[in-house]
């Protein structure tokens, strides 16, 4: 293996499955499709499409985004029983590379729910990931709450899934319960300690309960997971899950410190990040990471001022990269004459400085009792100057 492949980092998308459990996140079979093309040309490589035994307008969705998929491994989620494993699979089945994940839920909490001692959900966890691998030939098993998990009951129930047949072992950290140091030394220490663990992927599945989604995600790469399961614009129930444009982005902008690399045309995130936000309904704050309306726009004056000398002192990455035509100057109380001069340069208006110090006065006035300056606005301040004239 050459050192790219080792560090090669494969992404997991999950907006049509984790992401559309957030509540009131519902999209339509179209939306579905839709986004799970995009996702297959932005080169995603792992798509779980949904939840096949939910509904039958998920087993529909899943069948159909299987059957359209390019180069995508198209992934369908089910519960550790037959009954799910098997219509899982009958949805994915027409995919050119299917994949089924199958789940429990390990630590003690979730073990209580179907009343199961370690010995009998081990032998649960045998059982069907044995089933879904003489099914489909990609299995990935997932022991769900893995981080609050006794570590010598989670080391079991990891090797009993490889020798089973899994081939890619999730450690999801379901509540957004972990913190990098913990998520890169469970990762670790899994790989060390498990027998078999050398064979498989790992892949990391974060929750951002606490905020640190990204973090944890790009923690347990530096711990040797080369999976990164994500949604775009953390889509994902209650606080979201690890965002997939963050996450791209840290590794392609801190490729220094995080040598890794993805299959993602990262120009075409903002685009993607706009149709999820419409057919989701759910809007992007505008100071979110990446794919906000604000994070690449400059109001005030000294900000502004670098921006126009040289983008670099503000900005830690090219709009270009992430699908933006370019920087948003925005043009408020806090913007000065240089900002000015520019802006109103790009509307066709080069002013001496005598005029454009007039202008600024009144664009001050203006600035101070509306939020924003639009480009009508300034016209407006520079004709009306004209007329007085
Ligand atoms: O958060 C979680 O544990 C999940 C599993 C089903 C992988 O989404
Ligand atoms: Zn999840």
């Amino acid at each position: 293996m050459t050192q790219s492949d080792k560090n090669r980092v494969v992404i997991f998308d999950t907006t049509l499955r984790d992401g559309e459990q957030s509540p009131g996140a519902t999209m339509t079979h179209e939306e579905k499709l839709e986004i799970a093309g995009l996702l297959d040309e932005m080169g995603v490589d792992i798509i779980e499409a949904g939840f096949p035994i939910a509904s039958e307008g998920d087993f529909n969705a899943v069948s159909e985004i299987a059957k359209n998929a390019k180069d995508a491994v198209i992934c369908g989620l089910a519960r550790a029983n037959f009954k799910d494993i098997d219509r899982c699979w009958e949805a994915v089945r027409h995919a050119t590379r299917p994949r089924i994940h199958t789940f429990i839920g390990t630590s003690p909490l979730h073990r209580a729910i179907p009343n199961l001692t370690q010995d009998e959900m081990a032998e649960r966890i045998h059982e069907t990931v044995t089933h879904a691998r003489n099914l489909c030939d990609n299995v990935q098993w997932s022991p769900m709450d893995a981080t609050r998990t006794e570590w010598e009951y989670l080391c079991r129930v990891v090797e009993i899934a490889i020798k089973a047949g899994a081939s890619t072992i999730n450690i999801p950290d379901t509540v957004g319960y972990t913190a990098p140091r913990e998520s890169a030394d469970l990762i670790r220490r899994l790989i060390e300690t498990v027998p078999g663990a050398d064979e498989v992927v790992f892949a990391t599945h974060c929750h951002n309960d606490l905020g640190m989604a990204t973090a944890n995600a790009l923690a347990a790469v530096d711990g040797g997971a080369r999976q990164i399961e994500c949604t775009i614009n953390g889509l994902g129930e209650r606080a979201g899950n690890t965002a997939l444009e963050e996450v791209v982005m840290a590794m392609k902008v801190r490729g220094d410190i995080m040598p890794y690399t993805t299959g993602i045309d990262t120009t075409k995130i903002m685009h993607l990040s706009r149709r999820v936000s419409t057919v989701s309904g759910f809007q992007v704050q505008p100071n979110k990471a990446i794919v906000g309306k604000n994070a690449f726009a400059h109001e005030s004056g000294i900000h502004q001022d670098g921006m126009l000398k040289n983008a670099e002192t503000f900005e830690i990455m090219r709009p270009e990269d992430v699908g933006l035509s370019e920087t948003n100057i925005v043009m408020g109380k806090h913007s000065g004459r240089a900002a000015l001069r520019s802006k109103l340069k790009d509307l066709g208006y080069e002013l001496a400085d005598n005029q454009l110090n007039d202008v600024f006065v009144r664009f001050k006035e203006l600035a101070d009792r509306k939020k924003e300056v639009y480009d009508d606005d300034l016209i407006a301040l520079v004709t009306a100057g004209d007329d007085s004239e």
